[in-house]
């Protein structure tokens, strides 16, 4: 029999204790996958008197000193489940440096400190595994890594956040307000320990970070492009979208325009016929466009305990088969080319849904209409439904009604520049939605 891989797993939450339950359950069809047993040797947590839902056996370590496990002579691959940027940079430094390879599903610390940290790796011949820190049980990066190696990206569009996903589908299937899903989301173990990271736009952000420095070569921030999330988007608009043939997904988007990355993180109308719009759920999907290949769509659960440790097992495993030098090696080949120059963000071109709040009064659409009209904003539809008439023209006028413009393409900078002198029309309610659309 070929020697024993030894585990230590940072962090025994939502993620490490399916990759424990795996581990330690599942030990018979690991060994045949990797041709060697796998053994969980050490566990470090912030608190180890906390009930858990794994049993460990006694020869496993148990320690709430994590640097003990990354630099423990009898480990031989750390797995980095404990979130969040520091201190986690500095385990998955001295482990590397300790000559251990390392798997991670953090993307927060990847998109922060990657550069750091594969260059670490390279440096002591190690490996870092990664496919959990994007779309869950999707393996996306093993898609663009090797099976998109012949093709030029030219189009990706994702729903990568599990957690915005589920929390739109609930409202608009079940009626059930974003607080009790979003509370839903976290008691499922979908959200981030900080949830406003996946609501706000920056977990999906963070990963699409990833994913434009795979398929095109070039590292972008997501401070350097437009980041919204699903938190100020109300089951009115899932309706009024509904109403005109769209879903509304949190959408991550990287495209090559005449030489230039147009990129963004935000909660987008995609019509209903679209792959995209008929993800439910936690899942995630990807649809990409290769220049050899054509449009490919990938999908699988994108959050949770279990599609996340399949994740996070597959690249251990990857480590015990010997593999995981050559496909981090790999990565490497999207290093070559040029960076790609960022489109500025004024100048991306597309459709937009608005929705403003209005006082029921005569000239609010006319005085709405006339900023956009000035901005150079052509419209393609307005939606004002009926409210039941009421004898006092007091009381129609005081009435907050939903009024929904449909945009003609226009441009982010015209869009801004309109929301601006939009929110100084007094009979506007605040807060305004400006969603765009995908085109
Ligand atoms: P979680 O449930 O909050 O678990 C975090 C674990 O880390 C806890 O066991 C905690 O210990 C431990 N920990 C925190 N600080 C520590 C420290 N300084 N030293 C040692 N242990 C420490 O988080 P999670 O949902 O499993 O997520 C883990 C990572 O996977 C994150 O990077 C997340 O972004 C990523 N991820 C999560 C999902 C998902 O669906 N949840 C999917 C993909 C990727 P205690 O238990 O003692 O508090
Ligand atoms: N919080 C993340 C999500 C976990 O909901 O997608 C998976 O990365």
């Amino acid at each position: 029999m070929s020697s024993l891989l030894r585990v230590g797993i940072i962090g025994l939450g939502t993620v490490g204790s399916g990759v424990a339950h795996l581990l330690l359950n599942e030990s018979a069809r690991l060994q045949r996958r990797a041709g060697r047993p796998i053994e969980l040797r050490a566990v470090a947590v912030r608190d180890a008197a906390k009930p858990r839902g794994v049993q460990l056996q006694k020869n496993v370590l148990l320690t709430e000193n994590a640097n003990e496990l990354a630099t423990h002579p009898e480990v031989d691959v750390v797995v980095e489940l404990m979130g969040g940027v520091e201190p986690a940079r500095q385990y998955v430094l001295e482990a590397l440096k300790h000559g251990k390879d390392v798997v991670t599903a953090n993307k927060a610390l990847l998109c922060e400190a990657g550069d750091e940290l594969f260059q670490t790796a390279r440096k002591h011949g190690r490996s870092i595994g990664f496919e959990a820190a994007v779309a869950g049980g999707c393996p996306i990066i093993q898609i663009l890594g090797q099976a998109m190696s012949a093709n030029q990206v030219t189009s990706m569009q994702a729903i990568i956040n599990g957690t915005s996903n589920f929390i739109l589908t609930e409202m608009f299937n079940r009626g059930l307000p974003y607080a009790a899903a979003l509370a839903e989301a976290q008691r499922m173990g979908y959200a981030e320990a900080d949830p406003s990271m996946d609501v706000d736009g920056t977990d999906a952000a963070q990963k699409l970070s990833l994913l434009v420095k795979l398929a095109f070569g070039t590292a972008v921030s997501p401070e350097d492009f437009p980041v919204q999330g699903i938190d100020t988007i109300e089951l009115a608009d899932l309706k009024y979208a509904d109403e005109l043939g769209y879903a509304v997904k949190l959408l991550a988007t990287a495209k090559l325009i005449d030489g230039q990355l147009e990129v963004h993180t935000q909660a987008t109308l995609v019509r209903h016929d679209r792959p995209l719009a008929q993800v439910d759920g936690p899942y995630n999907m990807i649809a990409l466009t290769g220049d050899v290949v054509g449009k490919a769509v990938f999908s699988a659960m994108g959050a949770g305990e279990q599609a996340t440790a399949s994740a996070v097992m597959a690249d251990i495993v990857d480590v015990a088969v010997g593999r995981a030098g050559l496909t981090f090696r790999a990565l490497d080949l999207f290093g070559d080319s040029e960076p790609l120059p960022l489109q500025p963000q004024e100048k991306i071109y597309r459709r937009y849904y608005l929705r403003f709040n209005v006082l029921d009064r005569p000239h609010v659409i006319a005085d709405i209409t006339d900023v956009l009209g000035r901005k150079g904003i052509s419209l393609a539809s307005v939606i004002q439904h009926e409210v039941p008439e009421v004898e006092e023209t007091s009381a129609t006028e005081n009435s907050v009604v939903p009024l929904v413009i449909m945009t003609h393409r226009t441009t982010e900078g015209q869009i801004r520049q309109a929301a601006a002198e939009l929110d100084r029309i007094a009979a506007l309610r605040p807060p305004s939605v400006y969603m765009p659309v995908s085109g």
